[in-house]
């Protein structure tokens, strides 16, 4: 049964939107006594986190209450790998901010063995008290954290092998080596526990993703099309990713 309630939010440009996410994060951030944050990777989040670290220097807000849980990192890279997710996430936010690091997570995808990764990360989100808001990217072929199509609806934290199409996207991070063929993302099922989830899409290349993800049921060939079984989500688009017009 559909119970979607989510919102579509457009704007005319990149940095509008991801102003508008930016200040979806603080909002909750103030709501919440103890809030815990799902983050996302990817292009797309480079500018949240430049508003959320913007915000911090003008004393707007602090971010010692937060704990994060990352979507996904690649296996078999070292943390300070530059494309490794920790050092992502510690260039382009923790690392300005006044956060504990202690208590910014992402799968920890150096431990063997690969299986008792997920259900470590699955109990740490709980012990925190679950997720309040998952921030969201889209991969082109419509995929959420790692979960590549074909991903179950209900899949929680996992190892998964990438697929062709999304090697070649993020190849543009990696210039020392090719892109880790696996990974460790949360699953379908982990996102939807959110208690929010605010997905960002700009530019066009998005475009097919978001029409597909938000114009009908679910369909395992898009797996962001879970979404639409959510009860509160919300779109946050450029003008360019939200050309095709769509039910959401
Ligand atoms: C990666 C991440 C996703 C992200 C996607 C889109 O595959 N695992 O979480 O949504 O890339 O990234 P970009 O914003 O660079 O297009």
């Amino acid at each position: 049964m559909l119970v979607s309630s989510s919102q579509r939010l457009t704007f005319s440009t990149e940095d509008a939107a991801a102003q508008t996410v930016a200040d979806l994060i603080l909002a909750t951030i103030r709501d919440i006594a103890e809030p815990v944050l799902g983050l996302a990777t990817g292009a797309t989040m480079e500018p949240v986190y430049g508003h959320l670290v913007a915000a911090y220097k003008r004393g707007d807000v602090s971010f010692a209450r937060c704990t994060t849980f990352n979507l996904d990192e690649y296996v078999g890279l070292p943390a300070e790998h530059p494309g490794s997710y920790r050092s992502t996430m510690n260039n382009l936010f923790f690392d300005h901010v006044d956060i504990d690091k202690s208590r910014t997570f992402l799968p920890d995808a150096l431990q063997d063995p690969t299986d008792v990764i997920g259900e470590v990360y699955e109990r740490k989100i709980e012990e925190a008290g679950g997720i309040d808001l998952q921030l969201l990217g889209i991969g082109r072929n419509g995929h959420i954290g790692f979960n590549e199509p074909g991903s179950a609806k209900d899949s929680r934290t996992r190892l998964v092998e990438l697929h062709a199409e999304t090697l070649e996207a993020n190849a543009r991070f990696f210039t020392d080596r090719p892109v880790p063929a696996y990974a460790v993302t949360m699953g379908i099922g982990t996102i939807l526990a959110a208690r929010q989830i605010v997905v960002l899409a700009t530019g066009s290349g998005k475009a097919d993703a978001v029409f597909h993800a938000t114009n009908g049921n679910f369909d395992p060939a898009c797996p962001a099309s879970a979404l639409l079984e959510h009860c509160n989500v919300k779109w946050v688009l450029d003008t360019a990713a939200a050309r095709l017009k769509s039910a959401a």
